[in-house]
């Protein structure tokens, strides 16, 4: 087998992690009317995807890509929902071929094209409709999406419209709700307050609409980036307890996790190239950059950072700022680190790169996609550095 350590970086995940962590979901919704698509964004690793794919989970798409991808993976056309603020006319038409399960539909031109296009095809897919319900998800500004100056969902303007124009829209068949407030969510009032205000939208869906046969609450079950070996499985259980108090529903009901279920198993290696001094600044510039993990640079967000196989020797170390190579100052994936004492050619761990990193990763500064490792030890696919 290739030595993998020397081809830095990649991104590893721990498949049985991902199992213990899927297991843990099931076992908290069995004999339930709870179903789980998982959130295809969150990493779209084909043996990620495909793995998840053979557990009992649908998928949540958002692009023609993704659908595709999914139907590669295994899951099945009935078991994909399909979202996304800007579905493009092409983009619907695959779906409708496909015979995609749910279409979520975020604003009334949207409904009216999808009508028309499922008209033209012959088809009568079933549509959910996703209403901005106003609610606050207490998390980073750039992940929250269910307030009404966020662009997600029906505004109160356009489904009022809606109500009022519902049976001229004869090719689709709309069929309930769809919801999603934003990720990371560590705050379990806030899907006490989404249950709270579906309970109030219910019943004025079902003045037009007639009875409500779907309702999907979306993800956003947040992770505990500070603490990933204490608390590598999110609290699942209060997550779908607080629904199951609070929902006042009596139709299945459907999420859409991607972080809760991917982010923990995932890290990416990488390895220090320089180790470079600035008046009382220390930097460990290392191979993987803002290409491979964006997050920091984007949320400011946190990651743990380990010395490979020397999580715990803190002893003659220093406080490093660990950066990549890009031309950004925002390059960076922690700040005033403390780590041991670091030389070139060492291999540093960043940990919770399962969700958000590899589905993220861009070609900037001319680099290509690095590749992956599971705990099975498949190599899957290395940079390829084209030489003229
Ligand atoms: N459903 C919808 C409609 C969504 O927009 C999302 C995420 C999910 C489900 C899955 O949410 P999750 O369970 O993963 O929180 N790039 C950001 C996160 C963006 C989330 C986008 N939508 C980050 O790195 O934090």
């Amino acid at each position: 087998m290739l030595n993998y350590m020397q081809n830095t970086p990649y991104y590893f995940y721990d498949l049985d992690l991902l199992n213990r962590t899927i297991n843990e979901v099931e076992l908290n919704i069995r004999n339930s009317a709870f179903r789980v698509h998982y959130a295809i964004k969150a990493n779209n690793n084909k043996k990620v995807v495909s793995f998840i794919a053979k557990r009992n989970f649908g998928a949540d798409c958002v692009s023609a890509g993704e659908i595709m991808l999914a139907l590669e993976c295994g899951f099945n056309s009935a078991d994909i929902v399909f979202a996304g603020v800007g579905k493009t006319d092409e983009e619907i038409e695959y779906a409708l071929l496909n015979n995609i399960g749910m279409l979520h539909c975020e604003g009334l031109e949207e409904i009216q094209v999808i009508n028309e296009i499922a008209g033209r095809l012959n088809r009568r897919p079933r549509v959910a409709l996703r209403l901005n319900p106003d609610v606050d998800a207490r998390t980073h500004e750039k992940i929250s999406t269910g307030k009404y100056e966020n662009k997600f969902g029906f505004s109160p303007e356009e489904f009022a419209e809606l109500t009022q124009q519902g049976s001229s829209l004869q090719h689709i068949e709309i069929v309930g709700l769809h919801f999603h407030v934003g990720s990371q969510i560590t705050d379990t009032v806030v899907f006490k307050e989404l249950s709270e205000r579906i309970n109030e939208l219910v019943p004025v869906y079902e003045k037009y609409f007639g009875t409500l046969h779907y309702l999907n609450v979306g993800g956003g079950l947040g992770i505990d980036y500070q603490n990933p070996d204490v608390n590598p499985i999110p609290d699942f259980r209060n997550y779908f307890e607080t629904f199951r108090q609070n929902l006042n529903v009596n139709v299945p009901v459907h999420f859409e996790l991607g972080r809760s279920i991917v982010a923990q198993c995932g890290s990416l290696r990488t390895k220090v190239v320089y180790i470079k001094r600035s008046g009382a600044k220390t930097f460990a510039v290392v191979d993987a950059g803002m290409t491979e993990l964006l997050r920091p640079a984007m949320y400011n967000a946190y990651h743990k950072i380990e010395k490979y196989n020397n999580a715990l020797a803190l002893s003659n170390g220093g406080v490093y700022d660990v950066v990549g190579p890009l031309c950004e100052s925002s390059d960076f994936f922690g700040k005033n680190v403390p780590l041991p004492e670091l030389k070139r050619g060492d291999i540093l761990t960043i940990r919770s790169c399962g969700a958000y990193a590899e589905s993220m990763s861009l070609n900037y500064n001319g680099r290509t996609k690095i590749g992956s490792v599971t705990s099975e030890h498949v190599l899957t696919q290395f940079r390829i550095i084209k030489v003229a």
